[in-house]
């Protein structure tokens, strides 16, 4: 066996880990150093940048057990009862930087990457139902207003509240975040969901619009906005610690996967749009029908190459699982894989971490740190005569599509029915939040827009949650009446440190 002496990069042995060479004792160091100026380069390099949000995460690997039989409505391979599939599942939070505590109120990310035998399937959905925003277009400016301004480079309670007033369609989810879902108190008491409609098509080609749902069985708890703030302190990366340790001690989190299923010509006359991800579906429409297990019970090895160089695609789709008319999904569908290339590079999809099981046969080659490779043999284009690898031609495709028409616009979806902005926010506060959770409700956003120090964006602010409800709105503004620090700030002055 050859003793365990450290050696360079290029695999010569080592002379000193702790002297570099010098021009005598006290002398200079020669360029000609090239472990010491090695070690120094790989240093600066040991970062990738961070995701541009959902910075701050942690992750463990799991099994999937599909334990139904659905499939009357797909045939993907990974749901059908009885198989098991290997997972990754990514925690996050959305805005903070990656050293921010986990216990900051945010969304949070629940990215699931399952390797199938068909190839690899990503669920990137968050813990809540809903999201902020309807359409692709306005995430980045969502997004700015969430993060810190340009110039003291803080977080601002006028440009969040200034973007969500004036983006009406994200009461619901506001209505989420300043409840307890806003703040859980481990990943493994929150849910999980896809939040988007999708779609699944079965072996017969039936088509269907479908919503994930991932229940915790470890119940559901919430930590107090006091509680948040001392563990902010004194344990920032309290969520990372309790997913490690309960893995650790074999104590394996799970979550029961059920989705709701609409036919799919229901969507056309639905009382909403179905694909509007501001919206959930009532359960008395469409209840829950169970799936499977996914059961979280090995922890990475090692953090940066296997949750940090992670990447979770909503591109990745399999065969029975496709997109739907979701303006927002469409755009994602653009933005990660474009993200991962930029972040983590062109053939991130090698690494093991993001590697399928399933045999990849393409003709993608080169680019940045590429160490898969077709044989010498093989042709490096399509169509060839030379047998490399084709299209199978029993495939009929594309599968998933749906009947698109009209003119090319820029204009919101078309209205159903029963589309506002802020219905099924007000039946949230009104008719799942029990008394306490109303109570902390109202505190939580009185504490929120407090922080606003313009007065027409804290005007809007009070309108906002009187649309929400009329009952929650008076007691808003009862409260800002009384709350020390109100707006004092004229507009224009105010609208300076922008
Ligand atoms: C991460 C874009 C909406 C959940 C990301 C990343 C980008 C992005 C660029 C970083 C990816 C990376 O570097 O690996 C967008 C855009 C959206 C959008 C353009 C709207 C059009 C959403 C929605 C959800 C969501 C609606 C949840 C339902 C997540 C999660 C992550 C993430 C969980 C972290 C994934 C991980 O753990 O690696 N998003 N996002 N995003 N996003 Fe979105």
């Amino acid at each position: 066996m050859t003793a365990n002496y450290s050696t360079t990069q290029s695999g010569a042995p080592v002379v000193d880990d702790s002297n570099s060479s010098a021009l005598g004792r006290d002398g200079a160091i020669p360029l000609t150093d090239h472990y010491l100026i090695e070690k120094l380069a790989q240093f600066n390099r040991e970062r990738v940048p961070e995701r541009v949000v959902h910075a701050k995460g942690g992750g463990a690997f799991g099994v999937f057990e599909a334990t139904e039989d659905v499939s009357k409505y797909t045939k993907a391979a990974l749901f059908q009862q009885g198989a098991q599939t290997e997972t990754l599942l990514r925690f996050s939070s959305v805005a903070g930087e990656q050293g921010s505590p986990d216990t900051w109120r945010d969304p949070r990310g629940f990215a699931l990457k399952f390797y199938t035998s068909e190839g690899n399937y990503d669920l990137v959905g968050n813990n809540t139902p809903v999201f902020f925003i309807r359409d692709g277009i306005k995430f980045p400016d969502f997004i700015h207003s969430q993060k810190r301004l340009p110039g003291s480079n803080l977080r601002d309670a006028d440009m969040q509240w200034d973007f969500w007033t004036l983006s009406p369609e994200s009461a619901h989810q506001v209505t989420w975040l300043m409840g307890d879902r806003g703040l859980p108190a481990s990943w493994r008491t929150m849910n999980g969901y896809g939040s988007h409609t999708y779609q699944w098509i079965n072996e017969a080609g039936e088509k269907f619009w479908v919503k994930y749902h991932f229940k915790s069985a470890q119940g559901h708890e919430a930590l107090t906005g006091d509680e948040a703030e001392a563990l902010a302190g004194s344990d920032a990366d309290h969520h990372i610690r309790d997913l490690y340790e309960n893995i650790e001690q074999g104590n394996f989190p799970s979550w029961d996967l059920k989705v709701q299923v609409m036919p799919y010509e229901d969507a056309k006359n639905y009382r909403f749009n179905p694909f509007d991800l501001t919206k959930v579906w009532p359960h008395a429409d469409y209840p829950l029908i169970p799936v499977g297990k996914l059961t979280l019970n090995r922890n990475p090895e090692n953090y940066f190459a296997q949750i940090e160089q992670a990447t979770f695609a909503p591109s990745n789709f399999v065969p029975g699982i496709a997109a739907s008319p979701d303006r927002m999904l469409q755009a994602r569908i653009f933005s990660y894989a474009d993200a991962h290339r930029y972040r983590v590079g062109t053939n991130h999809a090698q690494l093991p971490v993001n590697a399928p099981k399933s045999e990849v046969r393409n003709y993608s080659k080169d680019g940045g740190a590429r160490f898969f490779f077709n044989s010498p043999q093989t042709p490096v284009y399509a169509p060839n005569s030379m047998g490399g690898p084709a299209a199978d031609p029993s495939l009929t495709g594309p599968e998933g599509g749906w009947e698109n028409d009209g003119d090319l616009v820029r204009a919101a979806h078309s209205l159903h029915a029963e589309d506002d902005d802020f219905g099924q926010a007000g039946t949230l506060y009104r008719e799942v939040y029990n008394d306490a959770e109303k109570a902390r409700f109202l505190e939580n956003i009185t504490g929120a827009v407090s922080g606003v120090t313009i007065a027409d964006i804290r005007e809007r602010a009070i309108q906002y949650w009187t649309n929400v409800d009329a009952d929650l709105g008076a007691k808003l503004r009862a409260n800002l009446g009384s709350a020390s620090g109100a707006a004092q700030n004229s507009d224009a002055e105010a609208a300076n440190k922008f």
